[in-house]
């Protein structure tokens, strides 16, 4: 048997969860009014015209063609050579076997590689159930006839999908959904059936509700953070940057190893970070900051006290700042962007810094779990070291236990100030895959930077 064919349908993010839409393929798109189902369909026409394929859009309206024109040219990605005929919305409800044959006779002579009907749902709108049916198989055999990629748009609610014609003839629907949560629009995608799929993906993919967003750059879909396991874990030990630390790591981290660095305002995990950092810099491990901050500036400026030009590495690639106001974060966007820059840069250590500011971007406690959780693994599997911060009560500083990430990182790390005795500590409370000393370390924040001091307190 040939194998399917599978090509690119043009949309960010959709392609690299599904590995590409077979050809030929008629897909259901549906949804309520305004989740984006229009704006979704000309971002697939409209990139594959940039490649030169030929597109059809035929959108079933009330709307003038001028007025059409002028909607899609306030979209930045539409291209112009998208070929669009309308037909009119009121006829086609009325008289859909006119309709029928209009469609067969544009695309017959468009001869186009990708089609568009949005919507497609009030054809036949008049007829018995029966008729309807029989009117939606000629539609397909129709379509079936040419090699193209269909979106087929649909104006239907989750519940009604199960028993509709169009989505039992369809090779895939995709459902499309918006809920406001809070002030912020939540938009939801997800696959209530695909043909084609990788069967060893297909149960993770189906199973999921993937994030989505509309700008007027396009439709965006966010993959999950992939994980894979068959990576080999490289447990070489790596030198943490500071001082005096990594004999208390019994020579310090493993290559894939997380570390959590928690305290109060003011304990210096900011600067503990960037010498992390900088430690792998000075060995050419490409590096990135994660910050809530507005910019890297203030950071690179307490940093240049320490007599660290952390400026030059950014100048030559190996330093990247990825800086983002914590109210305005998109959980999945954010990630996204985390693991293009990693993959992009060949990034080998991540200071996160700031970790409890996500709250702020997150409904609950278990979402910022969660992105954590999937974060580290993924970071894990990539065999990244990666150094987390997060702020404490000063309370706190006895045990982690009150620190709710910390019960997910393979690695925890206590600093607090004694304000009287103006001293500082660390400890280690936990770490998973190298033994540790138990001892609270004294340590200074220094010209240079961070180091330990050599007296054993308890
Ligand atoms: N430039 C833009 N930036 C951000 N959001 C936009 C932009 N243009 C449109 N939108 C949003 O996209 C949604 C409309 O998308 P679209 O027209 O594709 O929806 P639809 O599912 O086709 O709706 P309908 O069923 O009414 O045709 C609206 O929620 C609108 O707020
Ligand atoms: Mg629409």
């Amino acid at each position: 048997m040939d194998s399917l064919k599978h090509i690119s349908c043009g949309i960010r993010g959709l392609d690299s969860i599904l590995g590409g839409m077979i050809l030929p393929s008629t897909i259901l798109v549906a949804g309520t009014a305004g989740v984006g189902k229009t704006i979704m369909s000309l971002q697939m026409l409209s990139n594959a015209s940039k490649k030169g394929e030929k597109v059809l859009y035929i959108p079933i309206t009330t709307e003038s063609p001028n007025k059409l024109k002028m909607y899609n040219s306030t979209l930045e990605f539409f291209d112009q050579q998208v070929q669009i005929h309308p037909i009119n919305r009121q006829l086609a409800e009325k008289d859909p076997l006119t309709t029928l044959i209009e469609i067969g006779n544009v695309i017959e002579s468009a001869k186009p590689q990708r089609l568009v009907i949005d919507p497609v749902t009030p054809l036949g709108f008049g007829f018995v159930e029966q008729e309807r049916r029989r009117f939606f198989y000629t539609l397909d055999s129709m379509l079936q006839e040419r090699n193209m990629l269909t979106f087929l748009i649909g104006e239907l609610q989750k519940e009604h999908l199960h028993n509709s014609v169009i989505g039992h003839l369809s090779d895939g629907i995709i459902y499309l959904t918006r809920q406001d949560k809070e002030s912020k629009a939540d938009h939801r995608l997800e696959f209530i059936k695909m043909r084609g799929i990788d069967p060893k993906k297909r149960s993770g993919i189906v199973s999921q509700k993937y994030p989505y967003e509309i700008s007027s750059s396009g439709f965006i879909v966010y993959p999950r953070l992939e994980s894979p396991w068959n990576t080999e874990l490289d447990d070489t030990k790596i030198d943490i940057g500071i001082p005096g630390l990594d004999s208390m790591f019994e020579g310090g981290l493993l290559r894939y190893n997380n570390l959590l660095v928690a305290g109060a305002p003011g304990t210096g995990k900011k600067i503990f970070g960037l010498q992390f950092i900088l430690q792998g810099l000075g060995n050419g491990d490409p590096g990135m900051v994660i910050t809530f901050e507005n910019s890297p500036h203030q950071m690179l400026q307490d940093s240049k006290r320490m007599g660290w030009e952390l400026k030059s590495y950014i100048d030559t690639g190996l330093l990247h700042f990825m800086c983002n106001n914590p109210q305005e974060v998109n959980p999945a966007e954010h990630a996204a962007k985390v693991r293009e820059t990693i993959e992009e840069k060949g990034i080998k250590r991540v200071f996160f810094d700031g970790t409890n500011q996500l709250e702020l971007s997150m409904h609950n406690s278990l979402e910022l779990r969660g992105y954590i959780h999937s974060m580290t693994n993924y970071l894990k599997s990539h065999n990244i070291t990666a150094l987390f911060s997060t702020d404490i009560a000063p309370s706190e500083y006895q045990g982690h236990q009150d620190v709710d990430v910390a019960s997910i990182m393979d690695s925890v790390l206590i600093l607090h100030c004694s304000r009287a005795r103006d001293r500082r500590y660390m400890c280690i409370t936990k770490s998973r895959s190298t033994k540790h000393k138990r001892a609270v370390k004294e340590y200074a924040i220094t010209d240079t930077g961070i180091r330990l001091r050599t007296d054993t307190l308890i």
